[in-house]
């Protein structure tokens, strides 16, 4: 067991002390009888939604590496793939796509691994993976033991999951069954992504043409992590109560705002940080996206605690501001 450099999209130089790499469920199994999953560890996906304090984590880092998809059922409308853990998430959602296997298509181009995907239920344009997760596997690590979890018992969220809250470090992702609809339901009404279909002329999309559509807007409006290491949305958007949005929305105009229920109501953080002037400010080696406000780059040689202050400045303008206390949706570790 030896450390090593941690694959993070920050683009950090971040070591681990001890790293942990496996690519069947056999070998994880084994780690966790010698013994060698000892505190403080941390489980990591493709590193794209997370952000190291340190240089150095003074603990062991795993990391799957468990391949493969195949289909283990259907039915008349349905189709069941299991996917290791250690795939690309991308690179499930392609394949789906060719297969003319739908429902995943808007997550098009979201970073990182499918282990990941079923801990933070990542989302966008409309859909999130929880909608399309059928269960997930994984290895306890109390006893080394194989569960089956459907996905009704992970109590999925806007970015959460039990796996992040009360089963943190509990269990080990090994492999997800996605349930996949083999009639497509093209839903085009989040954002741009009907304009931008009928400005190539498409009333009636394929889910091929859904997914390419998806990848431009986000390749044109989200930074690339390869030239300026980010973690995508650094925020969550916040969810408020009625009477705060509702004073906030006498004092400014057009609020963008999505009601959540009778009394509440999610504000995009993206805008909160462009009023309070944030938009492609640097601060240190730090700084925030001049087209995304809500994600943070490193400008090159950035630290964790740069970016750790960008992220507390940030948050303290738009508390004093608007009265609404920002949620990272990055790990910070
Ligand atoms: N806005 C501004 N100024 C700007 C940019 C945006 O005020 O410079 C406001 C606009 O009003 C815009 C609103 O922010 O309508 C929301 O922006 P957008 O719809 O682009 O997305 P978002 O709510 O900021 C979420 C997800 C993204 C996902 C997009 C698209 C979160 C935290 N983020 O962002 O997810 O790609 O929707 O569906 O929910 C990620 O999780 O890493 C991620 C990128």
């Amino acid at each position: 067991m030896i450390g090593g450099l941690v694959h993070n999209t920050f683009g950090l130089k971040v070591e681990a002390a001890r790293l942990l790499e496996y690519s069947t469920e056999e070998e994880l199994k084994g780690f966790i009888a010698d013994g060698k999953v000892k505190v403080p560890f941390l489980h990591v996906g493709g590193g794209s939604n997370l952000l190291f304090m340190h240089e150095r984590y003074e603990g062991t880092v795993l990391h799957s590496k468990i391949k493969g998809m195949q289909v283990t059922g259907e039915n008349d409308t349905e189709i069941f793939l299991r996917v290791g853990a250690g795939e690309v998430w991308d690179d499930f959602v392609a394949y789906c796509v060719q297969h003319n296997w739908y429902g995943a298509e808007n997550l098009s181009l979201i970073p990182g691994e499918v282990g990941a995907s079923a801990v933070q239920n990542i989302g966008a344009y409309g859909a999130e993976a929880a909608d399309v997760i059928h269960s997930v596997e994984a290895v306890q690590l109390s006893d080394g033991e194989k569960v089956e979890i459907p996905a009704a018992d992970c109590q999925y969220g806007y970015r959460q999951s039990r796996f992040k809250n009360e089963w943190k470090g509990q269990f080990f992702i090994t492999h997800v069954t996605y349930r996949l609809s083999t009639t497509f339901t093209p839903r085009l009404d989040y954002g741009n992504i009907r304009a931008e279909l009928e400005r190539q002329g498409i009333s009636h999309p394929t889910a091929h043409q859904v997914r390419e559509t998806i990848i431009g807007i986000r390749r044109q409006k989200l930074p690339d992590p390869a030239v300026e290491g980010n973690a995508g949305s650094f925020f969550m958007n916040p969810v408020v109560e009625r009477s705060l949005y509702d004073h906030i929305a006498r004092q400014y105009d057009n609020v963008p705002h999505y009601d959540v229920d009778d009394t509440h109501v999610k504000i995009p953080a993206a805008w909160l940080i462009d009023q309070c002037g944030w938009k492609g400010r640097t601060l240190g080696r730090a700084g925030v996206h001049d087209r995304q406000p809500l994600v943070l780059v490193n400008r090159g040689g950035a630290t964790g605690s740069d970016v750790v202050a960008l992220c507390e400045a940030i948050r303290h303008d738009v508390s004093e501001r608007f009265g609404i206390t920002l949620h990272p949706e990055v790990n910070i570790v």
